[in-house]
């Protein structure tokens, strides 16, 4: 298995948001997270396309895009302009899940679809074959610094055994309440991308950065 991370900035220092970007990608990091949040879907508002566009320039990371947005197809032409590389949106968040599916690809970019901790992976039977990423939420979206659900280890399991059964190349990325202690648990449940906020940034960046890389390749 091919394991990756995925630091998100939400936990970050904003008043230096380039250079911490910049420090987990030399460090190793494949991805970027990004949270986008609207106010709506989730009670918090994080931040948009212009400090996505920004910080473009300061990296060749994958800028992976978490849209935790009412009816985000609205936004995914200006994301794809912006610098997005993949793009998820929430199956919860979308009345017409197939189009938005499409919309993203259609554009070139890779489409995850998250789902809420109390959302069955059943969910996305119809369109699992569609889909490059699936993001299961192991707490509730809106804020970084959660603890991590431990019923979601299961739902993790459950897609792994399904996407192995049917031999799909879908990416299993977990997000919320990551750390170094207990990474190797959900590894062992089958996810292979994770998302780190506080675990990443709210200490030494590079070096948090590293020791989840080596964990990874001990895993491997
Ligand atoms: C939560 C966000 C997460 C958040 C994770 O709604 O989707 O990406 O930044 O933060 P930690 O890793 O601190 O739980
Ligand atoms: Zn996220």
């Amino acid at each position: 298995m091919y394991y990756k991370l995925a630091p998100s900035i939400l936990a970050a220092d904003f008043g230096n948001l380039g250079a911490q970007v910049r420090t987990v990608a030399q460090a190793g990091a494949e991805y970027i997270h990004l949270d986008v949040m609207d106010g709506a879907f989730v009670p918090s508002i994080s931040f948009g396309m212009p400090v996505i566009k920004s910080l473009r320039s300061c990296t060749d990371a994958v800028f992976d895009v978490h849209m935790m947005v009412e009816e985000p197809g609205r936004y995914v032409e200006d994301m794809k302009a912006c610098g997005a590389d993949i793009i998820t949106v929430h199956a919860e968040a979308c009345t017409h899940l197939d189009r938005v599916v499409n919309q993203i690809k259609d554009l070139g970019l890779k489409a995850g679809v998250a789902l809420n901790p109390a959302t069955p992976i059943q969910a996305l039977d119809c369109i699992l074959d569609q889909l490059d990423m699936v993001l299961i939420m192991t707490v509730n979206p809106g804020f970084g610094g959660q603890k991590f659900i431990p019923y979601t280890l299961d739902k993790v399991r459950g897609l792994r055994a399904r996407i192995d059964q049917l031999g799909l190349p879908v990416d299993i990325q977990v997000d919320g309440g990551v750390s170094a202690h207990n990474v190797k648990e959900i590894m062992d449940a089958g996810a292979n991308v994770f998302v780190a906020g506080s675990a990443v940034f709210g200490g030494d960046a590079a070096a948090r950065t590293k020791e989840f890389l080596e964990i990874f390749s001990s895993m491997e």
